[in-house]
């Protein structure tokens, strides 16, 4: 059977109800606690958990998701807590993202269908300050419950480790590590079974923009 198009698979995937706590990622309000608040962009923001907690934070928020239910979403629970964030339901693999970041975040940005992941953290990346961040946080292996609840991101090349985490972003001249770690978290499974589960965390800082780009952005 042919793999569906992104758009559909995760439009039907949240069509059929919520599915994420609405609680920000711990790993996303650990690192990023304690800086001070600037613009923020959040790729494959779902809905919204991270974006939402960002602006509370004071940061001015644009999140961005292929599904437009996860976007609506996302809306309701900025609204809930009284703050503004300017999303948009959009392909990334085709988006290009205007303005300028003091931060970019991807939380579990994977997926099981085609995505060009790389490609859409990289365009990302090119539109951060120097000083900025990026912030990619991600699924290590695969869950205890993955195989028996669909939850396989594809096979052991979708989860990343740190190190495949850096050769992806491919982000070497004007970058410097200021973290390529793994992290375990406990999680509970569809199940009700909870498990330690292992995330890649990987923190950017942008030290200074080629000279090739540097009229892009401001
Ligand atoms: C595993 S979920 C993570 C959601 C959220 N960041 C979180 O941590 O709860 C991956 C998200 O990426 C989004 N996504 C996948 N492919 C995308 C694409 N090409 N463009 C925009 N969003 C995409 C999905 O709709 C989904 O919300």
């Amino acid at each position: 059977m042919a793999e569906p198009h992104p758009a559909d698979f995760w439009e039907s995937h949240y069509r059929a109800g919520p599915v994420w706590s609405g609680r920000p990622n711990a790993t996303v309000v650990d690192v990023v606690t304690g800086l001070a608040p600037g613009r923020a962009l959040d790729l494959g923001c779902g809905e919204g958990g991270d974006a939402v907690w960002l602006a509370r934070q004071g940061w001015e928020v644009t999140a961005v998701d292929i599904s437009p239910t996860a976007v609506a979403r996302a809306g309701e629970a900025a609204a809930a807590a009284g703050v503004d964030v300017r999303l948009v339901a959009a392909d990334l693999a085709t988006w290009e993202p205007d303005g300028s970041y003091e931060l970019v975040t991807a939380s579990f940005f994977q997926s099981p269908v085609a995505l060009t992941r790389g490609a859409v953290l990289r365009r990302a990346a090119a539109r951060v300050v120097p000083g900025g961040q990026v912030l990619v946080v991600s699924h290590a292996a695969p869950p205890p419950w993955a195989a028996d609840h669909g939850h396989d991101h594809g096979g052991p090349d979708r989860f990343l480790s740190p190190q495949d985490e850096l050769a992806e972003l491919a982000l070497t001249d004007g970058w410097s590590v200021v973290l390529a770690e793994t992290r375990a978290r406990e999680a509970r499974g569809p199940d009700g079974r909870t498990a330690e589960l292992e995330d890649s965390v990987v923190l950017l800082r942008r030290v200074s923009v080629p000279a090739t780009t540097r009229a892009v952005p401001t």
